[in-house]
Formats: C-alpha cells, sequence, structure tokens
C-alpha cells in the first residue's frame, strides 16, 4: 500500500514549475560576459564557447517550455479556469440528480408511479451527464473534484409545480453550459468546446421534454383522469443510459449499448 505521501507525488515526466537547469544556464552566460576581456584570453576563450552553448540551450529549452506550458501546467491539456469550470458543472449535473430523485421520491409517496418513473429516469441522465465530465477531466490530465450538494425540496405542491421548478433548473442548467463554452471559446481550448457541444444539443432535449409535458398539465388542470392517464404514459419512460459506472464510462457505455 502506497504511503499518503506517493498520493500526492507529481506524475514522473510532467513538470510543474520551471526546471531547475533552465534558471541555472542564463547565469552561466551572465559569468561569460563578466570574465570577456579578463586577463587570461584562452581561459576566456573556452569558457566563451561553453557559454554561449548554455545560452543556446537555455533559449531552445525555454520555448519549448512556455509552448508546452501554455496554460501553466505542464503537458496538460486544460486551462485550471476550465477545470475549475467543469468541476462546478459536475456539481451540478449532480446536484440535478439529487433534485430529481427527490421529485421522484414525493411522486411515489403520492401514488404517482408514472411520474416516479420519469424523474427516477432523469435522475439517470443527470447522473449520466457528471460521469461524462468527471471522465473528461481526469483524461484531460486533470482532477474530478467533489463537492458538497445542495439538499433539495422534499415537498411540492403539484406534477405542475415541480416539472415548472425541472424547467427553470434545466434554464438554468443551459445558461451555466453557455458560460462553459464562451469560456472554452476564450481559452482557445477546442477539445472542450467539442465536448461541450453534446451538452448544448442535450439542454435542447431536455427543455423541450419539460415544455412538452408542463403543456399537457396545463390542459389537464385539476382533472383527475388525465393526469392518470399522464401518468400511465410517463410510466413508459425507459432509460437509455448507463447506470452502472464500476468499470468506466466506456465500458458502461458498452453495456449499456449491448
Ligand atoms: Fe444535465
Ligand atoms: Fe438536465
Amino acid at each position: 500500500m502506497g504511503s499518503p505521501a506517493a498520493f500526492s507525488a507529481k506524475k514522473p515526466g510532467i513538470p510543474h514549475k520551471l526546471p531547475d537547469h533552465i534558471r541555472v544556464l542564463p547565469l552561466c552566460y551572465l559569468a561569460e560576459v563578466c570574465f570577456t576581456g579578463a586577463v587570461i584570453p584562452a581561459f576566456t576563450r573556452v569558457f566563451s564557447f561553453f557559454a554561449h552553448g548554455a545560452l543556446l540551450m537555455s533559449a531552445i529549452s525555454l520555448s519549448w517550455y512556455y509552448m508546452k506550458n501554455r496554460h501553466g501546467k505542464g503537458y496538460y491539456m486544460l486551462a485550471q479556469k476550465m477545470e475549475d469550470a467543469l468541476n462546478e458543472q459536475m456539481n451540478r449535473e449532480m446536484y440535478s440528480a439529487y433534485l430529481y430523485m427527490a421529485m421522484s421520491s414525493h411522486c411515489a409517496n403520492k401514488g404517482l408511479k408514472g411520474f416516479a418513473n420519469w424523474f427516477m429516469v432523469q435522475y439517470h441522465e443527470e447522473m449520466f451527464h457528471a460521469m461524462k465530465i468527471y471522465e473528461y477531466v481526469n483524461l484531460q490530465g486533470g482532477k474530478a473534484v467533489l463537492k458538497a450538494l445542495q439538499q433539495p425540496p422534499s415537498t411540492f405542491v403539484s406534477p405542475l409545480e415541480m416539472y415548472t421548478k425541472t424547467l427553470e433548473h434545466e434554464q438554468f442548467i443551459t445558461r451555466s453550459i453557455n458560460d462553459l463554452m464562451e469560456l472554452a471559446i476564450a481559452e482557445k481550448d477546442h477539445a472542450s468546446q467539442i465536448f461541450l457541444q453534446w451538452y448544448v444539443t442535450e439542454q435542447v432535449e431536455e427543455e423541450s421534454n419539460d415544455n412538452e409535458i408542463i403543456s399537457q398539465l396545463v390542459i389537464i388542470r385539476d382533472d383527475p383522469n388525465g393526469l392518470m392517464m399522464l401518468d400511465r404514459e410517463l410510466a413508459g419512460r425507459v432509460t437509455t443510459v448507463p447506470t452502472e459506472y464500476s468499470k468506466g464510462l466506456q465500458a458502461a457505455l458498452k453495456g449499456a449499448a449491448a
């Protein structure tokens, strides 16, 4: 078993700060400049040869270092700002899952099994959204950081209120995804732009689904027969995303497709 220090060790071969030799080499050149014109010309000539070599190596190393560290994180592809924002979004997706699970529980408690099923399927969808970010951040050399989840409400006035809250929440998520995309564009992070494109499309579908059910609930109003008919319809919704991630997202996706 590794010691705690092993867990905090940096990945081998990935520089997090300016390598020491890059700091030392310019000093060699400075020393050469000081020695030029000194009383021992032969020594100066030999030293000058090595010092110029050191300066050249220093310049090449510096160029290479800054090229690889455009985001200040060694070979990592994600800028710190982008990584933090993605982790924040992962937390929001997990809160979405938490919120819809609470709504599912409330519906089950009220005998609305179809609505309970719809919100439980939605819970799985949101966990999938969170897992996609979790994997992407880690894949890009960052670290998925889990934060505390806000407590969701536990009681709701009616199905219409639940779907109105759901739509409001999804609109908030859409704005959040749009902000992430703006950041990815500002950071010239093309990989994250492609990754986030999936979420942009997904949000259109999410809001559309909520609007459709809200329209039906507005027509139904207080008609119990209408409500029970819609409940039966929502009971047919099935989970199409993976629900088991113990072997990672890619294995889970293959499992869901099989
Ligand atoms: Fe989501
Ligand atoms: Fe959602």
